[in-house]
């Protein structure tokens, strides 16, 4: 049976297109998207999936708890039998419950070289920085916000005439290639974590 993939996003859903193009592909072995969930109703990336003919469900969470609104969100992904969780994009912080319910099953992209520049608005908190590289990571999720044991992170300059979209559209293009790698590595389960080590299996190193 094919992996089942569930992917959480609240916009423009481009990291989803990055990982269903690269499953297409064949780059992403034996893997399906089961399930798109977004928050928001108007959420492009809800569009695009039902344009692929992938199952997609908005779950709109104005008005309920945190923990209210992740068991609607975990019963949806168990019934399509998920066992890989995808934020991408998702612009809310998971409950106890969720990260409980998927162990070491969930995967979040962030705009930057994590530790630095978590939450909001990355890639702008990097240009004010003044930092002379950014760039993206891909990490397990945890309780805390943009903080679980990082998979995979790709480098990407900052340049003296960028903008917040330059730099921005320079990091999403390393986004697209980094997220679909690091999902086949977990898929695969070609990888452990120490500590807070995420150690790749002898082949995958670079
Ligand atoms: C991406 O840049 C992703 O890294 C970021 O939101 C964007 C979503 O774009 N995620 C976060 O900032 C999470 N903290 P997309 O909807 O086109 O994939």
């Amino acid at each position: 049976m094919k992996k089942r993939i569930g992917v959480l996003l609240s916009g423009r859903g481009s990291n989803f297109e990055a990982l269903a193009d690269a499953i297409s592909a064949g780059r992403i072995p034996n893997a399906e998207i089961a399930l798109v969930i977004s928050n928001h109703e108007d959420a492009p990336g809800i569009a695009r999936a039902r344009s692929r003919g992938i199952p997609a469900l908005v779950l709109p969470s104005k008005g309920l708890q945190r923990e209210a609104y992740d068991r609607q969100a975990v019963a949806a992904l168990r019934e399509k039998q998920v066992e890989l969780v995808c934020l991408a994009g998702f612009m809310r912080l998971l409950s106890p419950f969720f990260i409980q319910s998927f162990p070491g099953a969930i995967l979040n992209i962030h705009p930057s070289l994590l530790p630095s520049f978590p939450g909001l608005e990355a890639q702008k908190q990097a240009l004010e920085y003044g930092v002379k590289f950014a760039g993206c990571t891909v990490h397990f999720v945890d309780e805390n916000l943009d903080a679980g044991p990082i998979l995979l992170q790709s480098v990407v300059p900052v340049r003296d005439d960028d903008t917040e979209q330059t730099l921005s559209a320079r990091i999403l293009a390393e986004e697209h290639k980094l997220y679909p790698e690091a999902v086949r590595l977990v898929l695969e389960g070609r990888y452990s974590i120490q500590a807070r080590r995420v150690i790749l299996t002898a082949q995958d190193r670079k």
